[in-house]
């Protein structure tokens, strides 16, 4: 399918059924397809702003992959590359594509407008909702352009090497032989590839030797230590990341995964098949502890579901998909996930808190109300190599290009 028709149905079900950038992912065979697809979404409010007051009369909502294609078609005069009447007569021709000819004079005219406007400077504010923008502002002072223009970036893809399967010198042998460059991550097993590659053409990816994961999520094996034979609880565990990172860094630890989501389960028992792993896998919900055989854990991990704000780089639908309301509900959530895991840890016990969130709502401010109520509750002062204090725990930032936005803080249970 031509490119630009695939970016623009592929930001329809987006915009129209909610879908993920993971879920439309597989539609899009180009390089080309990806960056329109990509591009459109990272700069959808900028686009819109400028496109809206052009389109003389609304389009009926049938046609919304016409309203796609011409974000696609802005997103290529205003961001890309090519040179601009070439886009224009591409995009235009695309309509053929969507069996919609009689939508080529609209795309045809409402471009050639916008083209007349073009060089346009936008600022990075404009390509993020205000309700974003302000909170980053507020949790950022004097950082808000730099931590916006950063997530607007592509985040590069970072391994895990699995070291109960290698050592990071055979893997690093594997990669030169294969001619893909790296630099070090921030933990001994990662590294950061100078150029993304497909998950599946990795050295020895089927024999369980590596796993894709972000270098700041990689940190968590920094963050708790664990030691042979200790009885570790993940409540939030799939896709198992963190899990399998933690299981890679300490041998024989005896690890229990709960997981809400069936479908879920499934892949992360695939995964532990996949690099070796056999943690018990619990399908249940960590806001109650029904799964629970009443034997306490010595370290557990809360890697909390949340907004994902830290994320953007990746899936930057997340600026359109993501409101503000929600993030009460998920403050809510993420202390009744604590409270919970707090109940099975064993005094003296340390539990990881985690997010892939910039906002203090679902940060510093969860951890904040959890100790006024918890108060055998103390907080470990963390340090990393990347990354800021915060007044209970520790953000990574986008702004350093290796790691996307995390947020981490580690509780100790009193003796
Ligand atoms: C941020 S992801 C965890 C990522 C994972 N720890 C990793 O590093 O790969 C959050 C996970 O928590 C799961 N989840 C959400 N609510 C839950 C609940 N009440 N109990 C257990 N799991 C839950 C979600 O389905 C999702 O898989």
């Amino acid at each position: 399918m031509d490119d630009r028709a695939a970016a623009a149905l592929a930001l329809n079900l987006v915009l129209k059924y909610r879908r993920t950038s993971d879920q439309v992912l597989g539609s899009l065979d180009s390089p080309a397809a990806r960056d329109y697809f990509f591009g459109s979404l990272r700069h959808y409010f900028a686009i819109c702003s400028l496109l809206d007051p052009l389109i003389k009369r609304p389009i009926a909502e049938k046609h919304q992959d016409i309203y796609c294609l011409l974000i696609v078609g802005a997103y290529q005069l205003i961001y890309g590359r090519t040179p601009e009447h070439a886009a224009l007569h591409a995009t235009v021709q695309a309509c053929q594509e969507l069996k919609k000819d009689w939508a080529k004079g609209l795309i045809n005219g409402v471009l050639r407008n916008l083209q007349r406007q073009c060089p346009i400077n936008l600022s990075t504010e404009q390509s993020y909702p205000s309700w974003f923008a302000n909170l980053i502002d507020q949790g950022y002072p004097g950082k808000m352009r730099s931590v916006l223009a950063a997530l607007l970036q592509r985040a590069p893809q970072a391994v895990r090497v699995n070291l109960k399967e290698n050592t990071v010198e055979a893997y690093c042998a594997l990669l030169k032989q294969a001619g893909i460059n790296y630099s070090n991550g921030y933990t001994k097993a990662t590294l950061v590839l100078n150029k993304a590659v497909r998950q599946q053409d990795l050295p020895a990816f089927y024999e369980g030797k590596v796993s894709t994961q972000d270098a700041g999520a990689s940190l968590v094996t920094e963050l708790l230590p664990l030691k042979s034979g200790q009885r570790l609880l993940d409540t939030c565990a799939a896709p198992g990341g963190k899990l399998f990172a933690l299981m890679e860094a300490t041998p024989k630890i005896q690890a229990t995964a709960v997981e809400v989501s069936s479908r879920r389960v499934a892949y992360l028992a695939s995964e532990a098949d996949r690099l070796g792993h056999s943690p018990t896998i619990l399908e249940g919900d960590s806001t109650s502890t029904d799964w629970w055989d009443g034997t306490p854990f010595d370290a557990i991990l809360v890697d909390a579901p949340c907004s994902g704000s830290g994320t953007v780089r990746r899936h930057p639908e997340i600026l359109i998909l993501q409101e503000i309301q929600r993030l009460r509900g998920y403050q809510q959530q993420q202390l009744r996930l604590l409270a919970n895991a707090w109940q099975t840890l064993k005094p003296g016990g340390l539990l990881l808190y985690c997010t892939c969130s910039v906002f203090e709502t679902e940060n510093d401010d969860v951890i904040k109300a959890f100790l006024a109520d918890a108060r055998e509750a103390s907080v470990v002062n963390l340090a990393l190599p990347t990354g800021n204090p915060t007044d209970v725990g520790w953000q990574l930032l986008p702004t350093d290009y290796k790691t996307d936005g995390f947020y981490y803080a580690l509780l100790k249970r009193a003796e």
